[in-house]
């Protein structure tokens, strides 16, 4: 199988660069930088090299480097930002910091002919954050791109087949950005792209039935689209071996725990336990408003839920997670600052009873997710579902959580959910939120004083960055008066209309 090595030097954007490489069919492998060596690089015979950015600058003493040879093994590499300068510098260019002029957005670029440019104008938009730029570019190597204040926003060597380029491809803000890193995998580095999804579910499958043979897993099914492909795919690896143990904590949507008991026990056939948590869930929430401590208790109560389960079943070796990339990095990965601890990376305790967690899908971005889990023949409804978060109705319910809250977010949410599909708009998420506010409203003639409740909808492909969804007016008012008239609390509707940044998705 042909393959291309992202080799990662810390960077926010390995795993989307390496994204970005199998959408165009090329298998990508990601490696820190200090966890391969030169002579693995040159026996796993891969077609191409990628150097991630990464926040340093290469002269700082505690800077990340490799091995300069690896220049010289001939395998095209393609460096994106601070591997663009360590290219520069492993061949003796020169580095400097651009201080105050330090470019950061959307930048226009001027290129010239080369072969990572087939097919890009001669100006285009690209996307640029950096403070050190390449001054003077190495010997065999020439300029092949400027922005206004940047002298070298691209760099070749043509005869190596090893190419930098200050900006960042891979990012979407980038106009010509994926014909560039086609470019680097078709025209520089000869790559077929012939890798499909299949190869990695019979690849992660044989993975894990030789990792789990003859031990016992657990799997910690929400019934959210992530938990669900991890369950079907973990399913072929380790057959009966596996449990799935669904935790109704009592903060799920409408009718959720009883759909999804009927499509794992009847369509998969799994071993599923039920187990209706809500009492203690409610319990340890009782008083508790700070959105982190929130999920932290969820997360918690989760993992001694299973530990339980697993007592009740007898030993348990392995857990299985759903985790997928952006829960990892939005977790906090590396240096990458922590925005929220999505219950199943940051709410973990620290002990636990199992001998290892295996999340199969930590690499894979929620688009991936849903074409692995179509190939796995899991219900395209099912798939298809809007994520849902672990921690659940919690984090939509601002403030203490109640029975009585849950309950009234619940026909709120269902009802704003039955119309959004009954009109035909399927935003990539939508839901409801109770916030703690209550206002003045009047019903009859008679004074109410009741709680808000929000909609949210956002577009989105990867739930890094979203829009907010333009829905249709006459949808918000049929979803806003029914949802008033319905549901005795609430009296009043907000439409959410932020974007992620600077919001996030969901309000906690
Ligand atoms: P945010 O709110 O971080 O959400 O913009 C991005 C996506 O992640 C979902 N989400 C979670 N999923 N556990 C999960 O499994 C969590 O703790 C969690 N928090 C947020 C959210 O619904 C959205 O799809």
């Amino acid at each position: 199988m042909e393959k291309i090595l992202v080799l990662d030097f810390g960077g926010q954007y390995d795993l989307l660069i390496a994204r970005r490489v199998r959408e165009n069919g090329v298998f990508a492998e990601i490696k820190p930088y200090n966890r391969i060596s030169l002579d693995e690089i040159i026996s796993n015979g891969y077609k191409g090299i990628i150097f991630t950015g990464g926040p340093n600058s290469v002269y700082d003493p505690n800077s990340p480097h490799y091995d300069p040879a690896i220049l010289g093994i001939g395998i095209p590499v393609l460096g994106i930002c601070y591997g663009h300068q360590l290219i520069a510098y492993m061949a003796g260019g020169e580095i400097r910091s651009a201080g105050s002029i330090s470019e950061y957005g959307k930048t226009e670029v001027t290129i010239s002919p080369c072969p990572i440019f087939e097919d890009v104008p001669e100006k285009s938009v690209c996307w640029m954050s950096h403070t050190d730029y390449v001054n003077s570019v190495p010997e065999g190597f020439e300029t092949v791109a400027c922005t206004e204040s940047c002298p070298c926003a691209a760099m070749a060597d043509v005869r190596r087949r090893i190419y930098g380029v200050q900006f960042h491809p891979e990012v979407t803000h980038t106009e010509y950005g994926k014909t560039i890193l086609r470019n680097f995998l078709f025209g520089v580095c000869g790559c077929a792209g012939d890798w499909k999804m299949d190869d990695f579910i019979e690849k992660t499958v044989a993975k894990y039935k030789a990792e789990l043979k003859g031990k016992r897993v657990l799997c910690a099914l929400s019934g959210g689209v992530d938990s669900s492909v991890a369950a079907a795919l973990m399913h072929r690896a380790a057959g009966d071996n596996l449990t799935c143990v669904f935790v109704d904590h009592g903060l799920l949507r409408k009718n959720e725990g009883d759909d999804v008991e009927s499509v794992f026990r009847g369509k998969f056939n799994m071993k599923l336990v039920r187990v209706n948590a809500e009492d203690r869930f409610l319990t340890r929430l009782k008083g508790v408003c700070e959105p982190e401590k929130k999920r932290k208790i969820i997360g918690e109560e989760f993992i001694r839920v299973f530990e339980e389960q697993s007592r009740v079943l007898g030993k348990m070796d392995v857990l299985v997670q759903g985790t997928i990339y952006p829960d990892i990095i939005e977790s906090g990965k590396g240096d990458a600052s922590t925005i929220k601890s999505h219950h199943n990376v940051g709410g973990l305790p620290s002990v636990m009873d199992f001998e290892s967690i295996v999340e199969p899908l930590k690499e894979l971005f929620k688009d991936e997710v849903r074409a692995v889990g179509l190939k796995l023949g899991i219900p395209e409804k099912l798939v298809m579902r809007q994520p849902f978060p672990g921690p659940g109705l919690a984090v939509r319910i601002i403030g203490e959580i109640t029975k009585a809250k849950a309950d009234t977010l619940r026909e709120a949410d269902a009802i704003f959910r039955e119309e959004l599909e009954r009109a035909g708009v399927r935003p990539s998420q939508y839901f409801a939120v109770l916030t703690d506010t209550r206002s003045v409203g009047v019903i009859g003639d008679a004074r109410t004083y009741g709680h808000t409740v929000a909609l949210r909808a956002v577009t989105t492909d990867d739930f890094m960055t979203a829009d907010w969804t333009r829905i249709p007016y006459e949808v918000l008012e049929t979803a806003s008066r029914r949802i008033t008239n319905e549901v005795k609390t609430i009296n009043r509707v907000v439409y959410d209309i932020t974007s992620k940044p600077p919001a996030t998705v969901e309000w906690e």
